[in-house]
C-alpha cells in the first residue's frame, strides 16, 4: 500500500499551521500497528544515515519521505528502499499530510531545521533534528520552548553522546575522577576543506533537472545557483546556510563538557578570529565562554575554551599533559584539581598525569543508540539525552560563539532569562535573522 494524499487534510493542516495551532494529538502518538511512522526530510548525506539507524527498529516505519533533490544519493537511494513510503520535495506538502506521520527527521542543511521542525511541532509530531539545532540563538530557543510546551519527543543529532566514548568520560567526570574542574579546552583543528572560494562566484550554472533551487534556498535569500558550491555538502561555508566550523562541530564536541559539568547557558563569550566577509566563514578562530560554576567546577564560575581551524590547539604542557603528549585532531582537555582528562572526538578518554591513574578502574558503559532510542521513547519507551531542553541550550551556547566570532575581541555577556546580549546592539541583532517573503519562522 502507498500513503495517499488527502485534500481535506492539506487545506485543514495548513490552516492549522499558518494560525500556529497545536492540533492536540497525543505526545505519545502511534499507529494502529504499534509502530512508529516516520517521515524523513532531507534524505541525502546524513539523512541517509539517519534514515537507516532510525528505521532499524522494527518498530519504526517509514511512510513518507522528502528531500527537494530526487536523484539517487538524495531521494533516490530512499524511494528504492522504501518503496510504499510517499514523496515529497516540499516539506510544506508532507506537513499539510499530517495524517500520515507521527513524527519527522529534519537532515537538511542548518538554515532549514527550525522552519522545517518547528512547522512539525506545531502539528504535535515528534522531532529527530540534525546538529546544530538551528541557524540562529533565537530559533534555538523558539524550538526548545516549543518541544516542551507540546510535551513532544526530540533528539538532536549529536549523536556521540550516546556512545560509550562519550557516556564513560562524562561518568568519570561527574564521580570526581580528576577532583573538581577548573577549566576546559576543546578544538577541531582539522582543516574542513568545504571553503572553496573566500566570496560568492559570479554568474549562475544551469539547476540540474533533478533539483528544486527554490525550495533548496527556503528561507534564505535568493542567489543563483553555482555547481558545487552550496549543495550539496558545501553550504557549510556559507554564513546564509550554516554556522561555520564552531557550528558544524561544537554540538558534538562540547556535548559531553556540558554534559559532565552539568553546564546550560554561558554568562559571556569573547571570540579572537580574522575579519568576517559578508559571506563565508572564518578558517580559524577562538572562543573563549565562562559559564556559571556548577558542583562539578572549581570557583564561581568556569572557563571553556573552543579553538577551531587548520593546527589550531591548545598548548598541552601549559595545561599540565607531558611535553611528548601530541594532542588528538579533535576533542578536549579537562583540566581538574587531580589530573587532567583528555577525550579525543572520538575515541577512548586519557587520564593524567598516567602513573597517578595506572590503578583507576574506568567505568565500563555501553554504547546506546542515539537513534532507536529517540523512536522508541516516540513510542513511550524511554527518554532522550539529547532532548531540546538540553540541546537548545547547547546550540544557544555554540550559536553565541558564532556570533563573537563577528565581534572579535569584544566580550559580549549574555543574560540567558532576556535571550538578550547586554549593551549591544550590533550583536543583538545577530540572535536572529530576516527571512525570505512567504517563508517566515511557523508559530509553535
Ligand atoms: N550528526 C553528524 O555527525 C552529522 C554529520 C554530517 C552532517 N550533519 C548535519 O546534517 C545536516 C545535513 O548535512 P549534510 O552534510 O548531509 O548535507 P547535504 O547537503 O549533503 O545533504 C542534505 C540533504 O538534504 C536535502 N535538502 C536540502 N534542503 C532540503 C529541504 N528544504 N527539504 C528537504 N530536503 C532538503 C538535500 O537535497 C540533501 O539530500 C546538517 O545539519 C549537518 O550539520 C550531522
Amino acid at each position: 500500500m502507498r500513503y495517499r494524499l488527502d485534500r481535506r487534510g492539506f487545506l485543514q493542516v495548513s490552516a492549522a499551521v499558518g494560525a500556529g495551532a497545536f492540533l492536540g494529538r497525543s505526545a505519545r502518538a502511534f499507529d494502529v500497528n504499534g509502530k512508529l511512522r516516520l517521515a524523513a526530510i532531507g534524505t541525502g548525506g546524513k539523512g541517509r544515515g539517519d534514515l537507516a539507524s532510525i528505521s532499524a527498529s522494527p518498530r519504526v516505519e517509514v511512510v513518507a519521505l522528502c528531500d527537494v533533490d530526487e536523484s539517487k544519493p538524495h531521494l533516490g537511494w530512499a524511494a528504492e528502499r522504501f518503496a510504499r513510503a510517499e514523496r515529497f520535495h516540499d516539506y510544506r506538502k508532507l506537513l499539510d499530510q499530517a495524517n500520515l506521520f507521527d513524527a519527522v527527521c529534519v537532515a537538511t542543511p542548518d538554515h532549514m531545521h527550525a522552519p522545517i521542525a518547528l512547522a512539525a511541532m506545531a502539528l504535535g509530531k515528534h522531532v529527530y533534528c540534525e546538529k546544530p539545532l538551528s541557524h540562529t540563538v533565537h530559533e534555538a530557543r523558539r524550538m526548545s520552548e516549543a518541544a516542551a510546551r507540546h510535551k513532544l519527543v526530540t533528539q538532536m543529532g549529536n549523536q556521540i553522546q550516546s556512545h560509550h566514548f562519550y557516556r564513560t568520560a562524562a561518568q568519570v567526570v561527574r564521580e570526581g575522577g580528576i577532583g573538581k574542574v577548573r577549566e576546559v579546552h576543546s578544538w577541531q583543528s582539522t582543516n574542513m576543506g568545504w571553503l572553496l572560494s573566500p566570496d560568492r562566484p559570479k554568474g549562475a550554472d544551469p539547476v540540474p533537472k533533478t533539483l528544486e533551487w527554490d525550495l533548496w534556498l527556503g528561507v534564505a535569500p535568493e542567489r543563483p545557483y553555482k555547481r558545487d558550491v552550496y549543495h550539496p555538502f558545501n553550504w557549510r561555508a556559507w554564513q546564509d546556510f550554516s554556522t561555520g566550523q564552531l557550528g558544524d562541530f561544537g554540538c558534538h564536541i562540547l556535548d559531553p563538557v556540558f554534559k559532565s559539568l552539568g553546564l546550560t547557558a554561558p554568562i559571556s563569550v569573547e571570540a579572537a578570529a580574522p575579519a568576517l566577509n559578508q559571506e563565508t566563514w572564518a578558517l580559524r578562530s577562538k572562543v573563549e565562554y565562562r559559564f556559571p560554576g556548577t558542583p562539578q567546577t572549581v570557583g564561581e564560575t568556569i572557563g571553556v575554551t573552543w579553538y577551531d581551524g587548520p593546527g589550531n590547539k591548545p598548548e598541552g604542557e601549559k595545561l599540565g599533559l607531558p611535553s611528548t603528549y601530541q594532542l588528538p585532531t579533535a576533542g578536549s582537555v579537562f583540566v581538574g584539581e587531580k589530573g587532567a582528562m583528555v577525550l579525543p572526538h572520538y575515541a577512548a578518554l586519557q587520564l593524567f598525569p598516567e602513573e597517578q591513574y595506572r590503578d583507576f578502574k574506568i567505568p565500563k558503559l555501553e554504547d546506546l543508540d542515539h537513534y532507536t532510542t529517540w523512536a522508541h521513547a516516540c513510542l513511550g519507551d524511554g527518554e532522550t539525552g539529547s532532548n531540546f531542553s538540553y540541546a537548545g541550550p547547547l546550540t544557544e551556547t555554540v550559536l553565541l560563539g558564532a556570533i563573537a566570532i563577528r565581534f572579535p575581541g569584544e566580550q559580549l555577556v549574555w543574560d540567558a532569562k532576556r535571550a538578550e546580549i547586554v549593551h549591544h546592539e550590533g550583536a543583538n541583532g545577530r540572535l536572529t535573522k530576516a527571512y525570505r517573503r512567504g517563508w517566515e519562522l511557523p508559530t509553535a
